[in-house]
């Protein structure tokens, strides 16, 4: 207990992040499974001089105003759409986040939903779990293949990039859309920038990395759906809202798209009575994407040395509003 400092931390984080905090820090812990509640966020962040804080805590201006001493929030997320940035640099306080760390097992998880979808493997379980396997079919469970198609990636960022490298080893034509081109990673991992049009139309498989902004939010509506192939798939592990939720219902209800694969939704959680849970030509998984015991402890480690260098008066290794506070 070297200072006087008090922390929030807004949900049971792995001891990598939980354990240098305390060494350091009181640490005010929020150890409920679901996440508090606007008051009891208030109570929490109480006499608080920084916070680790989750993507479902929402913080803003006026959640600043009430807690003064609030120098640092650290996310325990690479995505800060849960801040209001601009409101957190006004008022001084520094916002971290956790990027880089979890950039591979996000791609991973990419590539499990597109495999996935692609060939079927939730339908396929469930019909053999429903004893329905008699016999090797030459129709059963036909899906796409993956080898040698298409992938359009929506959003060449860090994550982005890890998608498009291991597209390769699936000998893929590989399309992106961003409007930041970064010309040497595309030259040197075969990468075509195209408009987002054309990579609708072109790609069996479409994939998102973008982060949420106004600009992004619905970037997939009913109009994108419709260029899309009737044999694609449309894969999200960025956030929900950049898929419009009823466009995509009537896209896959319709068969105009063969598939989709949703590591984020809009509503996010999804109730079990939502159609895209009970479409068999959808996945939807709990936001899962950096969910490796690894991956959890390097993001607790990040967000804790982020949050403990800031009330330190140091640089953060991992902050976005360093050159606004
Ligand atoms: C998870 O969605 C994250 O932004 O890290």
């Amino acid at each position: 207990m070297g200072s006087s400092w008090t922390v929030a931390v807004t949900r049971q984080i792995p001891d990598a992040g939980l354990q240098p905090l305390r060494e350091s820090t009181t640490v005010k812990l929020w150890d409920q499974e679901l996440p508090p509640s606007a008051d009891e966020l208030d109570a929490l962040l109480e006499g608080c001089d920084g916070a680790v804080t989750l993507l479902t805590d929402h913080i803003d201006g006026s959640v600043l105003d009430r807690h003064p001493r609030l120098r640092v929030i650290s996310n325990f997320a690479v995505g800060y759409d849960n801040i209001d940035v601009p409101a957190a640099s006004e008022r001084g306080v520094l916002i971290c986040n956790t990027p880089d760390v979890l950039t591979n097992a996000t791609a991973d998880h990419t590539w499990a939903l597109l495999l996935a979808a692609a060939r079927r493997i939730p339908e396929s379980m469930a019909y053999v779990r429903e004893g329905k396997w008699q016999t090797w079919g030459p129709r059963l469970l036909l899906g796409r293949e993956v080898s040698e198609a298409t992938i359009g990636i929506v959003g060449l960022g860090r994550i982005g990039k890890e998608v498009a490298k291991r597209a390769r080893g699936f000998d893929m034509r590989v399309l992106a859309f961003d409007p930041f081109e970064d010309s040497n990673f595309a030259r040197e991992h075969q990468v075509t920038y195209v408009s987002l049009a054309q990579l609708l139309a072109e790609s069996d498989f479409v994939t998102l990395h973008v982060t949420l902004t106004p600009e992004t939010q619905h970037l997939i509506a009913a109009a994108e759906l419709d260029r899309m192939k009737r044999t694609a798939i449309l894969v999200n592990a960025s956030r929900g809202p950049v898929v419009d939720t009823d466009a995509l219902v009537d896209a896959l209800r319709s068969g105009s798209i063969f598939g989709a694969a949703l590591d984020v939704t809009d509503p996010e959680p999804l109730p079990a009575d939502h159609p895209l849970v009970n479409m068999t030509n959808c996945i939807v998984v709990p936001h899962t994407a950096s969910a490796t015991v690894q991956t959890r402890d390097r993001m607790a480690a990040l967000a804790a040395e982020n949050l403990l260098s800031g009330l330190r008066g140091e640089r953060p290794p991992a902050a976005v509003n360093a050159d606004e506070v």
